[in-house]
């Protein structure tokens, strides 16, 4: 069989999102189920961990039967089942590895375990089919890295986050500005009529040396903000005008970052590469413009996911299992689920320790 012709099943249960997909080798998504768990957690304002793992288990088994339907495949058709081993919400992540590994002894199939950010950081090569190397900004609601891609399993980290995740910074502004839960969608829909230079919100890390990020302080801003408000329910327009503000701070804080890590990519890798962007934060238009724009300023080609690619999803799970397994990376039935899994130190050897 040629390495076109395989076609594996992925699965996705490491946070709020339930999914289920089947791509090819030759980079066809033939089934891309997403079943969000928005209102389950709604009520609490944010994803709770045990209501998550148990929507997980009743959803995802119609799920993966409702995938291998739209893709007309059945079971032997497959070569491959991956699911996202970590990092994540262990209750969920349990849920996914445990269901791929039955379906895979059950089948004789190869079983992956997937690190969920190896799902991210790959997913330009299942949509655009470039090579390596290429630098990667990584922004999710866990995340926030600058990353060289060397290969497969082979991430070299420039600078990461020495607080909050980026996505975790827009969804505590938005619960600040009562724009509710998921965060990161509301306050990009909020910012629309909004004024970006009303609040001189700080600029975290700017101009400082490195590729490290800080959005707690940002955070801390929009809640002084916030409370600097008249009384009372919020205006509108104060709404729009403080997500702008942290919008556009967001921005120029990656902006500057990407620009110091393009150096370093540059004098790491001479013949160069594009700049791309992965990660539910990578949705983000505002961003998506002006890290486009950083990227032409240096001359480098940028690249992003359609936005359905760059939340999470089981495509990207599929895709990075089946790199792996066309090197033939798979995993042992006694894979232990990792609640933290960090990209730089896991893609390869020190993927399958404790
Ligand atoms: O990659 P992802 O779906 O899940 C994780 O692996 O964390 O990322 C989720 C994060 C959340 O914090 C969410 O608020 C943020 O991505 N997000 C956005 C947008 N869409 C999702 N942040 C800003 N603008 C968006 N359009
Ligand atoms: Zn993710």
């Amino acid at each position: 069989m040629t390495d076109a012709a395989l076609t594996v099943l992925g699965i996705e249960t490491s946070c709020d999102e339930t999914a289920a997909a089947l791509v090819t080798g030759d980079r066809r998504i033939l089934a891309n189920e997403v079943l969000s768990q928005i209102e389950a957690h709604t009520p609490y304002g944010g994803v709770v961990p045990e209501v998550a793992a148990r929507a997980h288990l009743a959803h995802l088994t119609p799920l993966i039967r409702r995938a291998m339907a739209v893709a007309g495949l059945a079971i032997g058709d497959l070569d491959g089942v991956a699911a996202t081993g970590g990092p994540g919400l262990i209750g969920g992540v349990i849920v996914g590895t445990m269901t791929a590994k039955g379906l895979a002894a059950a089948a004789g199939l190869p079983f992956l375990a997937v690190n969920h950010l190896e799902g991210h950081a790959l997913t330009v090569r299942l949509t655009h089919g470039i090579g390596f190397p290429y630098l990667l900004l990584l922004v999710s609601g866990g995340h926030c890295q600058l990353l060289i891609v060397e290969g497969v399993g082979r991430y070299r980290r420039l600078g990461t986050t020495i607080d909050d995740a980026v996505g975790e910074a827009f969804d505590k502004a938005a619960k600040l500005l009562e724009l509710g839960y998921p965060g990161g969608p509301q306050l990009e829909k909020a910012a629309e009529g909004g004024d970006p230079g009303r609040f001189a919100f700080p600029r975290p890390m700017i101009g400082r040396p490195g590729c490290d990020f800080s959005f707690s302080g940002l955070k801390t801003a929009v809640k002084r903000a916030v409370d600097a408000l008249p009384a009372g329910p919020l205006a509108a327009q104060d709404v729009a005008d403080i997500a702008a503000s942290f919008q556009s701070a967001v921005a120029d804080s990656l902006v500057d970052r990407t620009a110091r890590a393009i150096a370093l990519f540059r004098a790491a890798c001479p013949a160069g590469g594009p700049l791309v962007v992965a990660g539910g934060v990578a949705a983000n238009r505002t961003l998506r413009a002006r890290l486009a724009g950083a990227a032409g300023a240096a001359g480098l080609e940028f690249l992003a996911p359609p936005l359905g690619l760059c939340t999470d999803n089981a495509a990207m799970i599929a895709w990075a299992g089946l790199e792996r397994l066309r090197r033939g990376e798979t995993d042992g039935f006694d894979f232990a689920p990792r609640p933290r899994w960090p990209l730089d130190a896991a893609g390869g050897q020190d993927k399958r320790g404790p």
